[in-house]
């Protein structure tokens, strides 16, 4: 998923830098602000068990699965239930549902009445809203039934999640939609299998605000990417929310936003003290912190928090921007993007 601040293409440099500090021995990491589930996941190939956070609802969902699920789910009593479809040709279980809600009809849901040319927003084709609804419909109500298992329910989740992503009309994030539909948005929505990673034990995931899961959790590594700018991920990808949490929210305006919270790592005046709270409290030998040249707080500002726990060190490396696709024109095609450790000795 193309997500703003996601570590994606920096995991070598991440792993590279982990490979430098860490001492060999370490059980447990874990990803504080984890979003995409992109280093919650290295950390899980690199056989640490994870414990993975973030307070949206989508990122809550994409991590029960990548981080939580360690085989392609079975599937087995929604397999008997339906046994009319064991005739769908797929090559394991969950192929066979994937092509199962890949092949429903679409239906009216919130999803169609809110977020495509029905209600004048064009997030979505009106076929591919209305499929995406009979989809969560039938998610939803498979759980309620009890024929799926909640893994199973959040790997559905997951698989539509991305594949919703991938058809929307928007220029990258869904603080507005594109007024004519591009190409790739006119394609059908298409659920896929979900790429998943090595089998550790006892991984978990929470949906908490991370200043007070911090003082419930112990770990060997923690690795710390908050937000750097003024863009709340919760304006940023409302309709991803809704879609995850599918609670027909109240939304309004011409994007169809709904209420989010806020983080207070967005905010100038807020995210120094915010910051010096986690790192204060973390219980953990290792701090790992993503942060780049343009951010909120000074790169002073982080050395002197991470002080409080020992001797940061940081690495550097030249990214290049995250960019929408709206002709906007940006200063700097690339920003520095940092790494800092500290072992915690206070
Ligand atoms: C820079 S992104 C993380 C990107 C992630 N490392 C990746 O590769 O996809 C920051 C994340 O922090 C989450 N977030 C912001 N404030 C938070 C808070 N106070 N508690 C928990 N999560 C928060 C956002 O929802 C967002 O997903």
């Amino acid at each position: 998923m193309n997500y703003i601040g996601s570590k994606h293409s920096l995991l070598p440099f991440l792993e590279k830098v982990w490979r430098e500090v860490r001492d060999g021995d370490e059980q447990t990491a874990c990803d504080i602000f984890a979003g995409t589930g992109a280093v919650g996941r290295m950390f899980k190939r690199l056989g640490l068990r994870v414990i993975a956070n973030d307070f949206q609802h989508y990122a809550f969902a994409l991590n029960k699965a990548y981080i939580e699920i360690n085989h392609q789910p079975r599937f087995a009593q929604l397999l008997k239930a339906y046994q009319l479809f064991t005739n769908i040709e797929a090559v394991n279980s969950s192929g066979k549902v994937l092509a199962l809600l890949n092949s429903l009809e679409g239906a009216t849901g919130f999803i169609a009445e809110n977020y495509s040319p029905l209600a004048k927003r064009f997030y979505y084709s009106r076929d591919n809203a209305e499929k995406a609804d009979a989809i969560r419909q039938a998610i939803e109500s498979w759980r309620e039934q009890k024929l799926i298992s909640e893994a199973e329910y959040f790997y559905l989740l997951a698989s539509l999640l991305e594949a919703i992503d991938q058809v929307a009309n928007t220029a990258s994030v869904y603080g507005a939609f594109l007024k004519q539909f591009k190409a790739s948005a006119l394609r059908p929505l298409t659920l896929k299998p979900l790429e998943l990673s090595n089998h550790v034990k006892g991984c978990e995931v929470h949906q908490r605000d991370a200043n007070d899961l911090i003082r419930e959790i112990e770990c060997d590594v923690l690795y710390l990417d908050p937000p750097y700018n003024h863009r709340q991920y919760g304006a940023n990808y409302h309709v991803l929310e809704t879609i995850a949490a599918y609670d027909a929210p109240k939304v309004s305006g011409v994007t169809g936003m709904r209420d989010y919270q806020r983080s207070r790592y967005c905010q100038s005046k807020r995210a120094a003290e915010a910051l010096e709270d986690l790192v204060v409290n973390a219980r953990t030998r290792h701090i790992l912190l993503s942060y780049n040249d343009e951010g909120v707080l000074s790169t002073e500002e982080i050395k002197r928090i991470l002080k409080l726990r020992g001797r940061p060190k940081t690495f550097k490396r030249k990214y290049n921007r995250f960019k929408a696709d709206n002709g906007r024109e940006y200063k700097r095609d690339a920003t520095v993007e940092f790494v800092h450790h500290v072992r915690c000795v206070k």
